[in-house]
């Protein structure tokens, strides 16, 4: 399993479909469409999308038509950086290896890109899938409006915002990660493997899997923030200890945090025991997660 040439493949495919999908930059309202395809077409990891096709891959044969689904997950994504990077949240000015929206173009157009990107995703998101039935689809947009909203991403988002500058609890941070980066991680699994075909076995192992490895995923976040190399990762590192964010590598230190995200690998990778070759690329995909350096 070539996890490179994998990535690279599905990472083109799903940035190809973004650019067809988008309206063009000299559409009016010019900047608002110039705002988004700074943010969204510029770099990325498109985690979210590939691993919507990865699941998918995983229990069926049908990853094509998925994919303005996958898009719709990474507009939604999007989106939560845009708003993300703003003053009022973690005041940040580099992402994706460029200025962020709010400092490339400016504060309203910022806010206006991330609302647009985030009902452009549920556009994509409801199209009608050959093969699928509607209400499968019905099912998995409900899934992710829950997913990016109070009880997901959103609400996760809030939390961090109000753990700045004082200490929580073990479970706290848990609950923090699970909602703000966890809940949309999870969402792209469990929709890939439910638009996919699969059986609600294999729905619920890929959504374990898809819970595991997005908890891995924002403590690996963590520590790349403490020792990572911001021109590797596009955008600042040491950001956390400036804002008093409650992080796993500030709560237990960077040795406890890296076992508690291998150990999420690991639970990860037992929860796809059952299912066939066809999921050796989320196997590989999950190593990723903690090995990755941007
Ligand atoms: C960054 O997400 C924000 C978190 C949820 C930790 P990614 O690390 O997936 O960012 P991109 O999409 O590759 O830029
Ligand atoms: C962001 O977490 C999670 C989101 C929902 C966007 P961070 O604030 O740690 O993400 P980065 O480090 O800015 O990418
Ligand atoms: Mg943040
Ligand atoms: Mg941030
Ligand atoms: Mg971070």
């Amino acid at each position: 399993m070539d996890l490179k040439r994998y990535l690279q493949i599905n990472q083109s495919l799903v940035e190809k479909t973004l650019a067809a999908l988008l309206p063009g930059e000299h559409e009016p309202p010019q900047r608002l469409n110039q705002a988004i395809r700074h943010s969204l077409l510029g770099g990325g990891k498109r985690l979210r999308p590939v691993l919507v096709l990865a699941c998918a891959d995983a229990v069926g044969e049908i990853r094509e038509r998925l994919l303005p689904f996958a898009c719709g997950m990474e507009c939604l994504h999007t989106y939560s950086l845009i708003h993300d990077d703003l003053p009022a949240m973690d005041n940040d000015d580099l992402r994706r290896g460029r200025p962020t929206c709010h400092k490339q173009f400016d504060e309203a157009t910022a806010i206006l890109a991330g609302d647009a990107l985030l009902t452009f995703a549920f556009e994509l998101a409801s199209r009608p899938i050959q093969g699928v039935a509607p209400e499968t689809v019905l099912l998995a947009v409900r899934q992710l409006a829950q997913d990016a909203g109070i009880f997901g991403m959103v609400g996760g988002q809030m939390m961090d915002l109000l753990a700045e500058n004082r200490t929580v609890d073990m479970k706290e941070l848990r609950g923090i990660h699970r909602l703000k980066t966890g809940a949309l991680i999870r969402c792209a699994c469990e929709s890939g493997a439910r638009l996919g075909g699969g059986s609600d076995g294999q729905i619920e192992s890929l959504k374990n899997y898809g819970a595991a490895i997005g908890l891995a995923f924002q403590i690996t976040d963590d520590l790349l923030d403490v020792t990572g190399d911001s021109r590797v990762m596009g955008k600042a590192t040491g950001k956390d200890q400036i804002n008093a964010k409650s992080t796993y590598p500030s709560l237990m230190g960077l040795d406890a945090a890296r076992r508690l995200a291998e150990d999420q690998i690991d639970l990860a990778l037992s929860h796809l025991d059952a299912l066939p070759p066809s999921a050796d690329p989320l196997r590989a995909l999950a190593r990723y997660i903690t090995e990755r350096t941007h």
